[in-house]
């Protein structure tokens, strides 16, 4: 098998700009890429990709203890494993399906039309700063039943936390920078989890507070953990995947129209959305023994990254997959949110996401919204799109025109 040149590395510019003109080449010459630079291997072809998620003994999440943990400031869900796994990621899906589901998709609806408000009349917006990122923010606050008065404060703590989960070099001055936004956020949670353990209200931080496992209650560092877990899942990939929903849409303008006609294809418009551009790129697990992928051997102990942005993209799973297409056969909008999809955007396995029914209602709910609002939709004069982030990516702004509303 040739190798990819000696110089391609998915840590330069070029695989910066645009990332999926590497999939192809990568999968092709290089499905187990290493990376001497940060001691790490990249896996981009599907079945590959499928198995790390899906083999929890081989493929284990430790390495979160050290990318993860420092900022989150305990264990995450995506680093326990059995019993505890099981029951604590139960206490977070039941804030997120059925009757709570309801009650949040009534606080979606609120934070969005309260938020568009002001830029209506104008006929201009830029959809991921002046919107998509207050509004994923405003959601997960109301979810966690946290103060929104408080919202910038904690996205630019939030910020700080995403950006040391997500970077895959952190200089030292960041990393201080990113473990002081962490500590500011933990010192703001503690006094709320004292209020809700005393007062316990309807919303995921008093469930968190008053839930058992093992017959003991958690204790405030794993609250405090969970609760940044579920604000940094929830938060980071929203306005991501709602922009590009739009950026896809205004770009294949029939799609759009029929989206438009029948809003029943929004289910499969996000679900391709997902496939096509995952905002979350990379996954991260530790090879817990020798393991051959493609005749190369990824070694015991190694970092392995699971390229989901290229394995969405490979042939071997769907066809013509460099093709947005709402109506492909080989994705299926209804399974695309369940433990059953072909696309690995939400994860796979027993670390699947535990948001997918609220991402899917939360994407559905708001793009339903703004659909009808924004008539003759299109790019703003002198727009520039771009694009930003290895480990999560999305577009850096979205500045749109349309007809303003009276
Ligand atoms: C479009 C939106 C979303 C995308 C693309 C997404 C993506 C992902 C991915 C790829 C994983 C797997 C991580 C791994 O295997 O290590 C994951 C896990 C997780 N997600 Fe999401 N997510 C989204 C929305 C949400 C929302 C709204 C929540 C709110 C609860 C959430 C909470 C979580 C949690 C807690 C985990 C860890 C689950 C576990 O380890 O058991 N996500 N997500």
């Amino acid at each position: 098998m040739p190798a990819v040149p000696a110089r391609f590395s998915v840590l330069s510019k070029e695989f910066a700009a645009a990332p999926h003109r590497c999939f192809a080449r990568l999968r092709e010459r290089s499905p187990v890429h290493y990376e001497p630079a940060i001691d790490s291997y990249f896996l981009s072809r599907h079945e590959d990709v499928k198995r790390v998620l899906t083999d929890h003994e081989a493929f284990s999440t430790e390495m979160l203890q050290v990318r993860a943990e420092p900022v989150m400031r305990g264990p995450v869900l995506a680093q326990m494993t059995g019993a505890e796994h099981t029951a604590k990621r139960k206490i977070v899906v039941r804030a997120f399906t059925g009757r709570a589901l309801e009650r949040q998709i009534r606080a979606v609806h609120a934070n969005a039309a309260e938020l568009m408000a002001p830029f209506l009349a104008r006929g201009r917006m830029d959809l991921v700063n002046d919107f998509g990122k207050p509004f994923a923010v405003h959601v997960a606050l109301d979810v966690l039943g946290l103060d929104k008065g408080d919202w910038q404060q904690v996205a630019a703590w939030h910020g700080g936390v995403a950006e040391f989960i997500t970077s895959l070099a952190l200089t030292p001055e960041r990393r201080r920078h990113c473990i002081d936004c962490a500590e500011q956020l933990e010192a703001y949670l503690l006094p709320v989890i004292g209020q809700r353990r005393s007062r316990p209200g309807d919303d995921l931080i008093s469930r968190l507070c008053t839930a058992e496992f093992d017959g003991v209650v958690m204790s405030d560092r794993d609250v405090t953990a969970l609760i940044i877990n579920v604000l940094v899942a929830a938060a980071e990939p929203a306005d991501k995947t709602l922009a590009l929903l739009f950026k896809h849409l205004i770009d294949r303008p029939e799609q759009l129209a029929q989206v438009r006609r029948d809003p029943r294809l929004l289910a499969a418009a996000i679900a391709e959305t997902l496939r096509y551009s995952p905002p979350v790129q990379l996954i991260p697990r530790r090879a817990e023994q020798d393991a051959v992928f493609a005749g190369a051997t990824v070694p015991a102990g190694a970092t392995v990254f699971c390229m989901i942005g290229a394995a969405n993209r490979d042939p071997g799973a769907f066809s013509d997959p460099d093709v947005f297409d709402i109506h492909r056969p080989d994705l299926g909008a209804a399974r695309s949110f369940t433990a059953a999809a072909q696309h690995l955007s939400f994860g796979a396995g027993l670390h699947q996401c535990v948001g997918v029914a609220f991402a899917r209602a939360e994407i559905e709910t708001v793009a339903a919204m703004l659909l009808p609002l924004l008539d003759e939709v299109r790019y703003s004069p002198g727009f520039r799109y771009r694009e930003a982030g290895l480990y999560t990516r999305g577009p850096l702004a979205l500045s749109l025109d349309f007809t303003p509303v009276g």
